[in-house]
């Protein structure tokens, strides 16, 4: 794993505080009548306004049947990872999930954020409150002499217990000069087991879980990732710093 000195976590701190300060952003102008796109747009004029750089535009994965079409990932009720920012209009109820990498200064940061417009209901609220505790008690977890088990344990007893769907084909990474470095960060794994984790190392920590089921579909656009039941889903994410003295969220928002 590449870790990073204590020197280059300081340098990746611009990027964590813009990706937050687009989430928090994001999360403000949501609202019934705008499309995904609307959304994407938003983000875009931020980047650009900073001098930023996207990493999310232009990239091809073999999964893809296309390159990436957007700034971000907009995932919306059973959709639950890398959900296209089509020209779908945001209704009442709906439960978003925005997924915003960035690079600054040559580091980048990635997060991801789930709420709901209003009306809520109680069990969109208890799936995002849940999916949100497993990442407080992974991030808890991620500290130096313990092993990635202890954080991917974390995640998933925090789901299992709230009798959630879990699927762990996606979860976590390195973070750094791009966003997707080794290790991987599995959101279902057992404690004490795994590679040690060390000062330096630098992981987005991104649990999701559906409301039903285990099982997942793919949209033909081989992007969008839907829960298989058609339940509701949400998707959190921060990118984490290991350091001597306990984890540090680069992507922490106010
Ligand atoms: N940011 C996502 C993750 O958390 C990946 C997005 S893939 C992209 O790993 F193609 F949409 F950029
Ligand atoms: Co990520």
């Amino acid at each position: 794993m590449g870790l990073k000195t204590a020197a280059q976590i300081e340098q990746m701190r611009p990027a964590g505080r813009f990706v937050a300060s687009v989430l928090t952003s994001l999360r403000e102008v949501a609202a019934p009548g705008m499309t995904l796109k609307d959304l994407d747009e938003h983000a875009h004029a931020m980047i650009r306004d900073a001098g930023a750089r996207s990493v999310y535009l232009g990239y091809h994965p073999e999964f893809g049947a296309a390159p990436y079409p957007g700034v971000l990932c907009t995932s919306i009720n059973d959709a639950a990872l890398h959900g296209l920012p089509s020209d779908q209009v945001l209704a009442p109820g709906d439960l978003v999930s925005i997924d915003f990498a960035a690079e600054v200064d040559g580091w980048v940061a990635d997060s991801a954020i789930s709420f709901q417009l209003p009306p809520t209901t109680p069990d969109a609220q208890r799936l995002i409150a849940v999916t949100s505790a497993a990442l407080d008690a992974a991030i808890a977890a991620a500290r130096v002499g313990g092993r990635m088990g202890d954080i991917s344990s974390a995640i998933g007893q925090v789901g299992r217990d709230a009798g959630y769907g879990i699927n762990a084909d996606f979860g976590g990474h390195g973070v750094g000069r791009t966003m997707h470095e080794d290790p991987h960060v599995p959101n279902l794994g057992r404690r004490r087991s795994g590679q040690r984790l060390k000062a330096g190392l630098v992981i987005a920590i991104e649990p999701w879980f559906m409301a039903g089921g285990d099982g997942y579909v793919i949209d033909p656009d081989g992007w969008t990732i839907r829960s298989a039941d058609g339940s509701l889903t949400a998707h959190v994410e921060h990118t984490v710093a290991l350091t001597d003295t306990g984890p540090v969220v680069l992507t922490a928002r106010d």
